[in-house]
């Protein structure tokens, strides 16, 4: 079980995370949506300390750190029980796949190569592109690019997958390949928080759904719930003006 609380940020006297709390259970998918400039990045990015927290902790089965006085080991420990995956891949791009893959087994987890290479080319091939191994990023698709950072993460084996619009920058013809993948993941009972503006996806993939409006969770339940019948006024005018921008 993975508890968040009283997570909060702020940029130059902005508050943009404001004393927010969330539970995860093992094995749920737990979709974050709201406008552009909500905190969604902030807070992923804070969980894994890519932002620094003014305040809040978090905790993971018996692993729990305050984020005002983390030490550097406290994120390092963090790091491997969080993995992400951002909108742009982030692919190292003089490494082939495999090798990108195999990264944070050898350098993080100090695999031995042998055994970094019998796990990345089995989540290689989970993502479909055991053809694509000893290919380097510029020689690959958008969506293929987004697949290898998809399997670099899981190979992690993370407690929870963080994924940061892993599609908004894919060709429309590309995002179903890496849905796919990301919805094997979610079935195969990764535990994972999928910020994302495609809510047909996030209908078939999550099993809640926050909404995040200045910083706050304004409205949380099943999808059916928030998508189709939102109580909040900020969460229906958030519906209203995504169906004329998206429908
Ligand atoms: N490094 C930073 N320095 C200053 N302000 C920042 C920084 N990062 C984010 N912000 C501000 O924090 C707010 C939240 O940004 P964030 O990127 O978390 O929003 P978001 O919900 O992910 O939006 P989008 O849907 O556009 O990706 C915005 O007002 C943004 O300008
Ligand atoms: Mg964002």
């Amino acid at each position: 079980m993975i508890k968040i609380s009283n997570l909060s940020k702020s940029f130059s006297g902005q508050t943009v995370l404001n004393h927010l709390n969330l539970d995860i259970q093992k094995g749920e998918v737990v979709a974050l949506i709201g406008s552009s400039g909500a905190g969604k990045s902030t807070f992923l990015r804070s969980l894994n300390y890519l932002e620094t927290p003014d305040s809040g902790t978090i905790q993971i089965d018996n692993f729990k750190v305050d984020f005002s006085q983390i030490s550097q080991e406290e994120i390092l420990a963090l790091r491997r029980k969080l993995s992400m995956v951002f909108q742009q891949f982030n692919l190292f791009e003089r490494r082939t796949a495999l090798d990108n893959v195999k990264e944070g087994l050898v350098v993080v987890k100090k695999l031995s190569d042998e055994e970094a290479t019998k796990i990345a080319k089995k989540e290689l091939a989970k993502v479909g592109l055991s053809d694509r191994e000893n290919h380097y990023p510029r020689h690959l698709s958008g969506g293929q690019k987004q697949r290898v950072a998809l399997a670099r993460a899981l190979a992690m084996k993370p407690d929870v997958l963080l994924l940061d619009e892993p599609t908004s920058a894919l060709d429309p013809e590309l995002v179903g390949e890496v849905e796919k993948s990301i919805a094997d993941a979610a079935k195969s009972g990764q535990t994972m928080i999928l910020v994302s503006h495609d809510m047909s996806f996030v209908a078939q993939v999550a099993d809640k759904v926050l909404f995040l409006d200045k910083g706050k969770i304004i409205e949380s339940g099943t999808p059916d719930e928030i998508i189709n019948h939102p109580k909040e006024e900020r969460t229906k005018e958030f519906f209203a003006s995504y169906k004329r921008t998206y429908i």
